[in-house]
């Protein structure tokens, strides 16, 4: 067997192959976090409502003030368990540094927890606040908002690096053979037209991306990544009949058809990977720039924030 009908037929059952009980494992854990951190904020929410409604005036007077006031019962455990959270976030910096906590567990794992407490911190101190940001602590609840907003760019661009280019690049060589192998059986079977496999891989001209502001290539990638999603639908409707038209959303959900599957599986890794190497050059710079904001706000934030501890204590409210 040749060294590419190796790395196809290695890709071909890897497409195809389950996922790994460790990522499955770590999939499960993740989705269970999420529910637990929306209900945890729903419950509040919904239990608070009627309390968070009313002006600063009126709060004294309603049943609820004493439990949910930042230094009431319920209150005071928000501001614990927002700091625990805290702790729990600054973990995965800290973990680049240390390295026998570098050595638990895989860093992608860690960035997906690191962004589950990322989301969650400023809700549960939102709450902690009664929804009220003034002073020193409501400085410091805005920059931890907007860290935790900014994060949601900067994971972005992490997903459009490939932790090393050559693997990038390789990988892609053997997407292209497994995708052209498929996409010919496919053609003899009638399933997928050419045309439409052409057009997902379609990217724009890389000097042309190379002119583009920087802004204007972010937008642009995430552009492409949408089109994506609709040309891997028009791709799947070819193959969709009867009332599969429904049921995968007309084309956007996965139809039962395997090879039909694996081949749009191909084809689609092969085209974001294609573009991810395209854009590089644009997504380091920005994700460079995004690494000079992100972090020394999230100092700053956990400077204010320690402050607002003191002083909390220094007032005996602990
Ligand atoms: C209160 C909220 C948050 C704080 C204080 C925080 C803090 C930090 C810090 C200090 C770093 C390390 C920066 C560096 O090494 O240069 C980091 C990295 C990162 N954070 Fe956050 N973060 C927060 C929320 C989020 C959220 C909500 C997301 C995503 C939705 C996110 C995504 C990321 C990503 C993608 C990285 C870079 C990973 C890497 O390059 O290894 N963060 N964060």
């Amino acid at each position: 067997m040749s060294a590419n009908a190796t790395a196809t037929a290695r890709i071909a059952s890897t497409a195809s192959a389950a996922v790994p009980d460790a990522e499955r494992r770590h999939r499960v854990r993740l989705y269970a976090l999420y529910v637990l951190a929306i209900a945890i904020n729903l419950a509040i929410f919904i239990y608070g409502f009627d309390y968070y409604k009313l002006s600063a005036m009126d709060r004294p007077f309603s049943p609820k003030h004493h439990l949910l006031r930042p230094s009431g019962p319920i209150g005071l455990y928000l501001g614990f368990f927002g700091v625990a959270l805290f702790v729990g976030i600054f973990l995965y910096p800290i973990r680049k540094h240390w390295p026998w906590l570098a050595t638990i567990g895989n860093t992608r794992h860690w960035l997906d927890i690191h962004i589950v407490m990322g989301l969650t911190a400023p809700a549960i101190i939102a709450f902690h606040s009664t929804l009220k940001f003034k002073g020193l602590a409501g400085m410091a609840f805005w920059i931890m908002f907007a860290v935790s907003a900014s994060g949601v760019v900067g994971r972005y661009l992490y997903g459009q690096i490939p932790r090393k280019v050559t693997t990038a690049e390789l990988s892609m060589r053997e997407l292209q053979d497994l995708q052209a192998q498929l996409s010919q059986q496919l053609a003899a079977q009638n399933l997928l037209p050419e045309a439409d496999l052409r057009a997902l891989l379609r990217l724009p001209d890389a000097n042309r991306v190379a002119r583009l502001p920087i802004v204007v290539a972010i937008i642009y990638m995430m552009l492409l990544d949408v089109a994506r999603k609709f040309r891997v639908a028009r791709l799947r409707r070819h193959a969709l009949r009867g009332s599969a038209f429904l049921t995968t959303l007309a084309g956007f959900l996965p139809t039962r058809h395997r090879a039909v599957e694996r081949a749009i599986h191909a084809a689609a890794e092969e085209a974001a990977l294609s573009k991810r190497v395209l854009f590089l050059s644009r997504s380091q710079k920005v994700f460079h720039l995004w690494h000079v904001v992100h972090k020394p706000f999230s100092y700053a934030f956990a400077v204010l924030a320690l402050i607002h501890i003191g002083l909390q204590f220094v007032l005996g409210y602990f």
